[in-house]
């Protein structure tokens, strides 16, 4: 019997964690200069911390949560996201306590049981960054900034920036009434689940992936119209702040996010290259949802990145080639072959990348294995060179090659791999 991995779970191979690595890294060095911390949180919680904060009718509770009991009878769920155990993390552990704000961010896998498809997997990874404690609208315009700016920097600058306002409960209630009524009109048009949705909680209709329902959305009426003096002013000042950061950006007025917790600003950061699951990144404002979890009244605002579609857009855009081994050492013979064995590890002790053929081949095919890891330089020695006393360092790049005093084989490495090509 051969195992395979599980649908919609997928191995990240030793030749794309190199583009992982470098985009998490670059996300923690932007992040670190806008002042945010990193959080670690665990991959299950009470089933029940999703539901309340997500919301029951959205899809991701109702239909993509992995949810099980454990061995005492508990209902747990793996996250479907990270938001709902920041904010559970920051009352239980009193992060509130002599900040007045707080930066947050995590990097981990979450899991959603959809039907696996390009861009979209059962386990996926996401940065997900929150700014707690300050109601806005500059913490959104800040937020925004700084996706955008990562983006850049990590080399994807040709990305889609949409924004809207879903309002406060004050604005949002006579929204729904509006929506209800323009659904109702259309009900003969809407998929079961949406007939449902539209008494229940008639903004989830917008997320319905089904043909006729996006019909009927089309003309749905946008929330932007129905917004209260106070959440026009924030959206307003939002849009003028990215404006003065040059920002670009388009307003989205049917942009309602797949969760019950946003108010005010919501955001999607979009590609028109991975077809369907054209999202990068994802979020909004949730100023009620710490309340809702029984914490302080704490307005905050954050976004998750989806690791998975960005790392593949950056496979696209950039030639991304493996980091090779700074020195190759190509040894003939056993004598040469236990030196450069020794050499090696003394080599990478002092900080330099190395590697060694350990079968007994030939010049040229050992030549080969250190082309194809993309080896910068090769050190050759065999039984000439070792009766000599100097060794030939091949620059896999110019072609050039020069000879090396093997007495101080390991000091000249470094010399001439530090210097600057
Ligand atoms: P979300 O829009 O559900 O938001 O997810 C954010 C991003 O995660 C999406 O834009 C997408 O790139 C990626 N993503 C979601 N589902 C999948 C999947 N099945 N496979 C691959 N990638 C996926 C949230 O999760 C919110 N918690 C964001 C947030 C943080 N809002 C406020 N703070």
């Amino acid at each position: 019997m051969q195992y395979r991995a599980i649908k919609g779970f997928k191995d990240i191979l030793p030749h794309q964690v190199g583009t992982w690595n470098r985009v998490e890294s670059e996300a923690k060095r932007v992040f670190g200069l806008f002042g945010y911390k990193e959080i670690r949180i665990p991959v299950i919680e009470n089933a029940e911390l999703f539901a309340r904060g997500i919301g029951q009718d959205t899809d991701i509770v109702s239909k993509e949560m992995y949810t099980f009991q454990d061995r005492r009878g508990n209902f747990v769920a793996m996250r479907p996201e990270a938001t709902a155990s920041i904010l559970r993390a920051f009352i239980e552990h009193k992060l509130y306590e002599g900040y007045s704000v707080q930066k947050l961010f995590t990097i981990g896998p979450m899991f959603r049981y959809e039907r696996p498809q390009k861009g979209r997997r059962r386990q996926f990874h996401q940065i997900d960054v929150e700014i707690i404690g300050d109601p806005g609208p500059r913490s959104d315009s800040e937020l925004i900034f700084m996706i955008m700016h990562f983006f850049s920097s990590i080399g994807l600058s040709d990305l889609a920036l949409q924004v809207n306002s879903l309002g406060c409960p004050g604005c949002r209630g006579p929204f729904r009434v509006e929506l209800k009524g323009y659904l109702e009109n259309c009900v003969s048009q809407l998929c079961p689940d949406c007939q449902t949705r539209m008494e229940t909680n008639p903004l989830r209709v917008f997320d319905c992936k089904v043909g006729t329902c996006n019909q009927v959305i089309k003309d749905a009426p946008s929330m932007v119209d129905f917004l209260c003096d106070d959440c026009t002013w924030h959206f307003d000042s939002l849009m003028a702040y990215l404006k003065e950061l040059d920002v670009d950006f388009a307003v989205n007025s049917h942009l309602m996010r797949g969760l019950d917790y946003y108010t005010r600003t919501t955001f999607e950061v979009q590609t028109q290259e991975l077809g369907a699951q054209n999202a990068v990144a994802g979020g909004g404002r949730y100023d009620n949802l710490m309340k809702e979890f029984g914490g302080p009244d704490s307005p905050a605002i954050g976004f998750a990145i989806g690791e998975e579609r960005v790392v593949e857009l950056l496979e696209k855009h950039t030639a991304q080639g493996e980091e090779g081994p700074d020195v190759f050492v190509a040894a003939l013979g056993k004598e040469a072959e236990d030196k450069a064995f020794i050499w090696l590890q003394e080599l990478r002790k002092a900080g330099l990348r190395c590697e060694m053929e350990y079968r007994p081949l030939g010049l040229k095919a050992q030549m080969r294995h250190a082309d194809r890891l993309g080896a910068r330089k090769v050190l050759i020695i065999g039984e000439d060179e070792l009766s000599k006393g100097k060794g030939i360092v091949r620059d896999m790049v110019t072609k050039e090659q020069i000879e090396l005093l093997l007495d101080s084989v390991v000091e000249e490495l470094i010399r001439l791999t530090t210097i600057k090509q």
